[in-house]
């Protein structure tokens, strides 16, 4: 949530951050600005909206080396020019940009800056105001700045500009991603190393509670404490054509038609020399030792676990909890004597995961992350990695990922349970050629999207067992981007309330991959139709009957979410087009949400 960029230089910085911004989009969208600083000072530009509003209002004339640069998220304030980052003290002579929550802002606003006139409504202002007092109280920028730090509660990420010292951008996380990319002639820093991989493909990861100092020739990274850190670069295993759109309208489009080779990606991955799937050996050995699972994950990949809990207690007959984590945090349940963490977590950022984290790593368990991002917090903090090998997922409805985390769940199940009455990849590969077809069928899917949902004010998905599990999926995904309201219910709960809900023409899809409770959900469409509603039935191969409205290829019986996501995917997709939204970035919503 909220996207950051800095660079320091011998090129012009504008064309830099605001590219960086670009990319970093995904990250929140309802403001942005960039700070830069030439011989005149700093200048700031900022504009409610998107990046493209920003850019309008830059302008070109000023030329400057350095600069930082912010897309918001906003949580502190509402999303106008004056809470755009990045932010200036009183003074003027401190500009600064943040990610994250300070969530004693209120507090140090009290005890330090009383007399200090505020000039928005964010956390983020407190900051960079305490910054400026400890400076004029006598203390250097880099002694003021770690004071400042020392003084903080909750996430950031920061990079903060002395008007007075242009050689210097000062640097510092805390929960919130943070990367500086490494080059010859300049430096840079990102929330994220796509952001400037149009510079530079060598990037240091930095730590919480660092203090970090980027110049164009050199990084220093130090401890809070000030012991300086000895740090390597990386090379980032992205390739820019990865996160462009191509000749897709939208990178939902794209990210939905890679979900066949996502999957024959992770049967590779996943692959050993004689061709069987594997997984690394601590991981195998660590799943088969617990002797229960706590899934924790949130939104899509909350809809994965459920699946995954299916396939750990069927395949490999381990117990498994799924949790919402937000929720688990706060009012952990009992556990078991040998329990083990997975976190599924596309982006291995997301907040409300890490803070469960955190508390069972005090605890003492151990933990693995199924993530998409290599590096990410949840990958780093934990015991063990999965790595979900989508490829950048940019649109904020996650589509390929969730398909990558069911793969990979079940690859992890199967192995796990060693002896086993079918053959995975043989059936993922099927999977995978199956969705291709469902993906050349996008007409009549849009069609679909048309008759059923061009009026619709809300809509149900109905399922059960694992079509369930896929029912809240669609919900999400239709409800995130068409801003029509919908909801997931298992088929037969509908009668216990919210069948009044239904009146004529109430959209209603129901999905039938599951031969044991095919009659069952037929008879719940029975009970919503017999009410006015207009059921499109979503059936596979084997069990479909006349009137359906799209027919699934047969897919091994517990891999049918894979198949069934993706027409729900696509009519949401359509649903959201013919009501002209914003696909890719839908309101109110971000990539990668970094706040709790
Ligand atoms: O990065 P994560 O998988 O941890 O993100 C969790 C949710 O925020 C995410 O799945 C969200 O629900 C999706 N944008 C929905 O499409």
């Amino acid at each position: 949530m909220c996207g950051i960029v800095g660079y320091i230089g011998e090129v012009d910085a504008k064309e830099v951050l605001l590219k960086g911004l670009e990319k970093l989009e995904y990250r929140g969208y309802d403001s942005a600005g960039i700070a830069v600083r030439n011989e005149q000072g700093i200048t700031v530009f900022k504009e409610k909206g998107r990046i493209a509003d920003l850019r309008a209002a830059v302008d070109t004339s000023v030329e400057a080396s350095v600069g930082i640069g912010h897309t918001r998220w906003a949580t502190h304030g509402v999303p106008n020019r004056k809470n755009a980052h990045p932010h200036q003290s009183a003074s003027g002579r401190f500009t600064l940009v943040h990610n994250g929550v300070i969530e004693n802002y209120h507090l140090l606003q009290k005890a330090y800056l009383k007399g200090i006139q505020v000039a928005s409504d964010t956390d983020t202002e407190i900051i960079v105001q305490l910054v400026d007092l400890f400076v004029s109280e006598g203390l250097s920028t880099e002694d003021a700045f770690r004071k400042t730090l020392g003084l903080l509660h909750g996430s950031y990420a920061l990079a903060l500009l002395d008007s007075e010292d242009a050689d210097v951008i000062y640097v510092a996380k805390n929960k919130s991603p943070l990367l500086v990319g490494v080059a010859d002639t300049f430096n840079v820093i990102a929330s994220d190393a796509m952001a400037m991989l149009q510079v530079t493909n060598q990037f240091m990861e930095l730590h919480d509670k660092e203090v970090v100092l980027v110049r164009k020739d050199g990084v220093t990274i130090t401890s809070l404490e000030g012991t300086v850190l000895e740090r390597e670069p990386f090379t980032a295993q992205l390739d820019a054509s990865d996160i462009e759109k191509g000749t897709y309208p939208h990178y939902m489009l794209k990210e939905m038609d890679e979900q066949p080779t996502v999957i024959r990606k992770i049967m590779q991955a996943y692959s050993n020399e004689a061709g069987e799937l594997t997984i690394d050996a601590d991981i195998l050995q660590a799943l088969q030792e617990a002797d229960r699972l706590y899934i924790i994950a949130a939104g899509t990949s909350y809809h994965a676990g459920l699946v995954g809990k299916e396939y750990f207690e069927k395949i490999a007959r381990i117990p498994v909890e799924v949790h919402i984590s937000s929720e688990f945090g706060y009012n952990m349940p009992l556990l078991s004597q040998k329990p083990l963490f997975i976190f599924i977590s596309q982006s291995g950022e997301t907040a409300d995961s890490r803070q469960v984290l955190v508390k069972i790593k005090e605890l003492g368990y151990k933990a693995l992350t199924m993530t998409n991002v290599p590096g990410s917090t949840l990958s780093r903090e934990a015991d063990y990695t999965l790595l979900l090998h989508a490829g950048p997922e940019i649109a904020v409805a996650s589509t390929k990922a969730y398909v990558a985390q069911i793969a990979v769940l079940a690859v992890a199940a199967y192995v796990t349970a060693g002896e086993t009455d079918f053959d995975l990849k043989q059936e993922l590969a099927i999977a995978a050629n199956n969705i291709q077809a469902i993906i050349e069928r996008k007409d009549r899917l849009e069609k679909i999207a048309e008759d059923y949902l061009k009026i619709a004010r809300n809509a149900f998905f109905i399922g059960r067992n694992l079509d369930f599990c896929v029912s809240l999926e669609g919900a999400l995904k239709l409800k995130e981007i068409s801003y029509i309201q919908a909801e997931g219910f298992a088929g037969g709960e509908l009668k216990h309330g919210t069948i009044a809900l239904i009146e004529d023409g109430t959209p209603v899809f129901a999905i039938v991959t599951q031969k044991a409770v095919a009659l069952n959900i037929r008879g719940n469409v029975k009970e919503v139709t017999a009410r006015g509603a207009n059921a499109c039935i979503i059936s596979m191969e084997g069990m479909a009957e006349d009137d359906d409205a799209f027919i699934l290829p047969k897919t091994h019986p517990l891999l049918t979410p894979l198949v069934s996501v993706v027409p729900l995917q696509l009519i949401s997709y359509y649903a959201a087009l013919h009501r002209r939204c914003d696909v890719d970035k839908p309101r109110n919503l971000a990539k990668s949400v970094t706040v709790e």
